[in-house]
């Protein structure tokens, strides 16, 4: 897959990590149709690429992304009717939805701007670091929209009941330590050490079994809206899918465990490279 200079979403592959970009950062990365849509190719296309482990999602610029575009995907849209802002919709939540439930883990790397539709791909990614620096805000209510396209959901699951509500009723925002306080975010760190903080997160995911990784990130994702009954149920058939997937990743597991006694479960992972990946 190739990319110009012109091109609304940038990516490169560097030690297994795919570090892909919004790129418009003098829009400050908001998201328009045609980001959207390329969006969706660049990352069905490293979805099943053998170099790519861990897909880190950031932002060229100063902005991760400032929501929405206002212009494209919302007057110029619906000048077309119905049926232009349904598409367009469409497009956006494709990508967001083939992130949530990505084959590879998924970093969110917020680097700085993050507003409104933003939080559909800030959910969508299985981990979140933010700069310290970087600003997060519900600002739909701010020109007189509610958080649509998943927002409301993604702050009600991630915040409590009175910040969600704060954060959405006042259009205000929060800096990165406060987005890692509030649980929006795994944790914050100075813009100038953020890209090394992910890349240490991506390393250690990169040294896990993938089997067993896509079969936990869905696991946590879809048990959030279970019973337990159900969760117990459906956790029995995942791990069982996943052995037929992978029948000797946990066998060397246990064996270097056991056997071997070459690391121990509870502070690491054991040698991938002994059964190939
Ligand atoms: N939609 C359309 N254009 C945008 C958007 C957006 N969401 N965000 C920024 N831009 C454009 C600006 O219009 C400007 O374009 P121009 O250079 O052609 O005039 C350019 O990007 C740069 O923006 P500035 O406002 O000059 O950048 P600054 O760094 O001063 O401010 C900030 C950044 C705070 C992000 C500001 O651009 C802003 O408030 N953007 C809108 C954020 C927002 O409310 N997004 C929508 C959320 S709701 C939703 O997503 C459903």
């Amino acid at each position: 897959m190739s990319q110009t200079a012109a091109d609304v979403v940038s990516f490169r592959i560097e030690g297994r990590i795919a570090w892909v970009a919004f790129n418009r950062p003098e829009k400050r990365n908001c998201m328009s149709p045609t980001l959207n849509r390329r969006m969706l190719e660049v990352i069905e296309d490293l979805e099943f690429h053998d170099e790519v482990g861990v897909l880190v999602l950031t932002g060229e610029g100063s902005a991760w992304s400032a929501g929405m575009d206002l212009k494209e995907y919302f007057r110029e849209t619906e000048a077309r009717g119905l049926e232009g802002v349904r598409k367009s919709q469409r497009e956006a939540y494709a990508w967001w939805k083939r992130l949530r439930w990505y084959q590879k883990p998924t970093i969110a790397m917020v680097n700085g701007w993050c507003f409104g539709g933003g939080y559909g791909p800030l959910f969508a990614c299985d981990l979140a670091f933010a700069a310290e620096e970087a600003q997060f805000g519900l600002s739909e209510i701010n020109w007189g929209i509610l958080p649509g396209g998943g927002a409301s959901k993604v702050a009600a699951e991630l915040l409590s009941f009175r910040r969600a509500m704060y954060h959405a009723m006042t259009g205000e925002t929060v800096d990165g330590r406060t987005a890692a306080e509030w649980g929006l975010v795994n944790e914050a760190v100075p813009l100038s050490g953020l890209k090394a903080r992910v890349t240490e997160v991506a390393e250690l995911l990169l040294k896990k079994n993938p089997v067993a990784l896509k079969a936990t990130k869905d696991a946590i994702r879809r048990v959030r809206e279970m019973t337990y009954e159900n969760a117990e149920d459906y956790l029995i058939r995942a791990q069982e899918a996943a052995n037929s997937f992978d029948n000797e990743g946990r066998k060397h597991g246990i064996s270097q465990f056991i056997d071997d006694k070459s690391y121990k479960p509870g502070l690491g992972a054991y040698d991938l490279s002994r059964q190939g990946r």
